[in-house]
């Protein structure tokens, strides 16, 4: 009788472990849905597009036939932008978008409006690392405007003039889901962005929404060595758009950032504390940026 019961709970478990490995591979084997949304004349709008991941998602989107609409601060980043793209797709259209998105959070659209737009990526972010009461009050309303408000605002004014079916990715952070020290505000603001995004991925109809929890890549403001755990910008781009149509609403789009957040979320809290904290110490001594 014991025996049998012991049987039955180790094959339950088994069964409910399967399971979850199934549910955690099916969407990393689906193929991309990306050309769904290249209906004629497809717009993309990338924000944060003159470096690192934004810069890299735009070159692969006009690579996958898609016109794009460049958002960026710096006038001669966004020409240099513009140059890379079309001397690889000599007929893709590139739109540029010039606005500070930590002095104001409403971004004039007016001249996009009327363009197909089929694609947002709320890709800007910064997050610098330092202890809070270290931030100035301008420092910290700066990232929480552009990480949180202004890609709220610009969906906002955005869906209506979406042409369907449309797709929006809103770049999250692991920062939003384990939050490590000296980015309390950055965390804080990656956590808004994840659940911004399901909350949308819920609401809207007819637009697909998910959220990218993005792990360490090397971008311009994250100059660490490229490594298993850490793509550069350009593979970590093509990992996103090979998860559109994944059928989940929130995912690390490079497999391995899943598999590495998943070994830490199962160390003892206490242990991850200490040792992201000499981590993030060590990076604060440099300044970095995550
Ligand atoms: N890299 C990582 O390890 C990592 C990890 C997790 C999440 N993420 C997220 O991925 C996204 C992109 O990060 P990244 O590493 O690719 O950054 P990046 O290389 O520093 O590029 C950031 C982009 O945003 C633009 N930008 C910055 N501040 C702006 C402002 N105030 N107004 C308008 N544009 C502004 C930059 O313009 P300039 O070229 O003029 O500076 C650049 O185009 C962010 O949301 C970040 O939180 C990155």
């Amino acid at each position: 009788m014991i025996n049998q019961l012991i049987w039955s709970i180790g094959i339950l478990t088994l069964t409910v472990l399967l399971f979850q490995l199934f549910k955690f591979i099916i969407p990393y084997l689906r193929s991309s849905q990306l050309l769904k949304y290249k209906t004629e004349d497809a717009y993309a709008l990338i924000t944060g597009a003159t470096d690192g991941i934004g810069k890299a998602i735009a070159l692969e989107l006009a690579n996958n036939g898609f016109n794009v609409i460049i958002h960026g601060r710096n006038v001669e980043k966004l020409k240099s932008v513009e140059n890379e793209i079309m001397t690889k797709n000599t007929t893709c259209k590139v739109i540029h978008l010039l606005h500070d998105g930590s002095e104001s959070s409403k971004m004039d659209i007016s001249s996009i409006a009327n363009l197909p737009i089929n694609i947002l990526v709320n890709n800007v972010g910064v997050g610098p690392i330092s202890e809070l009461t270290e931030m100035s009050n301008e420092e910290i309303d700066k990232t929480i405007m552009l990480n949180t408000t202004f890609p709220s605002q610009l969906t906002h004014d955005l869906i209506p003039f979406f042409k369907r079916p449309a797709l929006i990715l809103n770049m999250s952070s692991y920062a939003g889901l384990l939050p490590p020290p000296y980015l309390a505000i950055y965390a804080g603001t990656k956590a808004y962005n994840n659940a911004f995004s399901i909350s949308l991925a819920c609401e809207l109809e007819n637009i697909e929404v998910i959220s990218l929890v993005t792990g360490s890549v090397n971008t311009g403001s994250n100059r660490k060595p490229v490594s298993l755990m850490r793509p550069s910008a350009e593979t970590y781009a093509k990992c996103v758009l090979n998860r559109i149509g994944c059928g989940k609403q929130t995912i690390m789009p490079y497999w391995q950032h899943a598999i590495q957040t998943f070994l830490i979320s199962i160390l003892p809290q206490k242990f991850i504390d200490k040792v992201t904290k000499n981590a993030l110490k060590k990076e604060l001594a440099t300044k970095g940026a995550i």
